[in-house]
């Protein structure tokens, strides 16, 4: 196993800890993005809330800061210390994320997008902290103002240098500090919109955490902010240097190395990690197979594959063949990251078509609707059980060397790769007694909407959808993801003993009144 693979089965062990005490659902490793955003909304909140009350004018800045802080500690004060909090949240959820990202390989190919944009957003996060600590014009205010001014004064950009403002009382003027405080405002703008082209390749980007978590997580940050009130630390004092101030770790980690070390080294290591960390998917590119195919002949125009590709890699274009449809689906090679969810999303990809050749409206290269029906067939064939299963199983599920003598395995990039129409032609063809369906875990799709467009196609809730003739007892989904070979393995067994007690297939057989689309198990 090489090293990514083992951080990530540890990673997987964690999420399962965290799976087994949030719910799947509500684990909040796997909704860092949407915390993300979460935070950003209190900490603009809570700001705008704080500006009411502030005063812009260096005289007056600190004593409008404690007047909130220590007279209005009920509303104010809790606002400073939440803005305070959900700031230092925010760096830890996008530090999780980034790094969460990086562990599944979720960075490199058609996805460098969101991770490069990234890389400002880790500045503009940083700006807009630290831009913070200068507008309560404390002691800690005074030290990173003078100590971020004469760091930027190492670049040869600014004509005069800007340390020069701090020099002495009688120096700073309340239009510098008027500026200061306008830098803490417009940053934070800057990085909604920066956040915003983060995710703008993504379909139903998860940009809000579910309710429960948004809730839990408020009142994490009500309840430390009522603990543990964020306070001044004494009015900044230009004429003396301050002593000692306690620091912001999530924001401030780097400013005790400016008595270190010169400030174009810090620049040297600074500016070093960010080119390493937005080159990151190009070393080593990954090697990817061909983009997503559009087969005209078969496109009927109806869209489909659009609304179900998750990475808005499909537009809809003006027909160009002179068939009778006004549309055809146009796939941008740049976007697509070769999952196969159009596929299973085009009606046309339906294994009962006569004609010799089976070719759907869209289909990945490297895996045709054809390959993939003659592979089912060709697995089963092979298959001297009494009882047949058929797992088809993504790249992320734990389904290695799980064949045995009436199990076979089929590799698809994700489920949502696979028409509900090749699930009914499997059973009721009789080429498989059953259908076991083997994903990532729930909440955790590597190519983010294959589950959930799983179930909706077998609920009968999204187009399209597995016909109602389909005995949906014969069909399991385990969500297990990576690590789960444990929860497959006894999943697989347990689906094979309900077979064999079922029987073989017979037409016109239906689930118990009220059975589910296939049953669902979790990790
Ligand atoms: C304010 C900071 C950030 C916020 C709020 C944020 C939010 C999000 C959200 C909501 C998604 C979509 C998740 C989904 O719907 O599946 C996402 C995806 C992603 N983010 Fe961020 N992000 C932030 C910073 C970063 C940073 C700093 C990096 C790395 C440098 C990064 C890398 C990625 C990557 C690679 C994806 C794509 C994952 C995929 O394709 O499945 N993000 N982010
Ligand atoms: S789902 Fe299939 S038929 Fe519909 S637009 Fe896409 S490729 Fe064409
Ligand atoms: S394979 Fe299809 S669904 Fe997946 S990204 Fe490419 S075009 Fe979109």
């Amino acid at each position: 196993m090489n090293p990514r693979s083992v951080v990530r089965q540890a990673l997987e062990r964690v999420e399962s800890g965290f799976d087994a005490a949030f719910g799947a659902r509500l684990n909040p490793l796997y909704q860092l993005g949407a915390l993300g955003w979460f935070f950003y909304w209190i900490v603009a909140v809570s700001g705008l809330y704080l500006y009411v009350f502030f005063d812009t004018g260096i005289e007056r800045a600190y004593a409008s800061v404690e007047y909130m802080t220590h007279e209005q500690w009920y509303a104010a004060g809790v606002m400073r210390s939440l803005h305070r909090y959900a700031s230092d949240a925010l760096v830890v959820v996008v530090l999780l994320h980034l790094a969460r990202e990086f562990v599944l390989d979720r960075y490199r190919g058609a996805r460098w997008f969101p991770w490069f944009v990234g890389t400002p957003i880790l500045w503009l996060i940083y700006a807009s902290g630290i831009s913070g600590y200068w507008v309560v014009w404390d002691k800690l205010a005074q030290y990173v103002a003078v100590a971020t001014a004469e760091w930027l004064d190492a670049l040869p950009i600014f004509g005069e240098p800007i340390a020069r403002n701090f020099l002495h009382e009688s120096v700073l003027s309340g239009r510098f500090f008027t500026l200061m405080v306008f830098i803490h405002i417009a940053v934070p703008l800057i990085l909604l919109l920066v956040m915003w082209i983060h995710i703008s390749r993504h379909t139903h980007a998860r940009s809000n955490p579910p309710k429960a978590l948004a809730i839990g997580s408020l009142a994490a940050l009500v309840v430390l902010a009522l603990a543990y009130p964020a306070v001044s630390q004494g009015p900044a004092n230009l004429n003396e240097v301050p002593a000692v101030v306690s620091l912001d770790w999530f924001y401030l980690p780097l400013y005790p190395l400016f008595d270190r070390y010169s400030g174009l080294a810090l620049w040297g290591l600074v500016g070093g990690v960010t080119l390493l960390l937005a080159l990151l998917p190009w070393l080593p590119p990954k090697r990817v197979s061909a983009a997503a195919t559009v087969h005209l002949d078969n496109c009927n125009g109806c869209g489909r594959c659009e609304a179900d590709c998750p990475y808005s890699a499909i537009t809809m274009v003006l027909r160009t063949d002179g068939a009778p449809f006004s549309q055809q689906a146009q796939v941008d090679d740049g976007r697509c990251v070769r999952c196969g969810i159009c596929t299973g999303a085009c009606p046309t990809a339906t294994p009962y078509r006569r004609r010799s050749e089976l070719v759907a409206g869209i289909e990945l290269p490297q895996l045709s609707m054809q390959s993939l029906r003659d592979g089912t067939v060709a697995a089963v064939e092979k298959l001297r059980g009494d009882t047949k299963v058929i797992v088809y199983a993504c790249d992320s599920a734990a389904a290695r060397g799980l064949e045995n003598d009436h199990t076979a395995v089929v590799n698809v990039p994700c489920v949502g790769h696979l028409p509900p129409a090749l699930l009914d032609f499997t059973l009721t063809r009789r080429h498989a007694d059953g259908v076991l369906l083997a994903g990532c875990r729930r909440g955790d799709c590597a190519f983010r909407l294959g589950i959930d467009w799983t179930e909706q196609r077998l609920a009968g809730l999204r187009d399209p959808y597995l016909r109602k003739r389909v005995p949906r007892e014969r069909i399991h989904c385990v969500w297990a993801g990576f690590d789960g070979r444990a929860v497959l393995l006894r999943e697989a067994a347990a689906f094979t003993e309900r077979l064999r007690s079922l029987g073989s297939f017979k037409p016109g057989e239906r689930g118990p009144a009220g059975a589910p689309a296939g049953t669902m198990v979790e990790n």
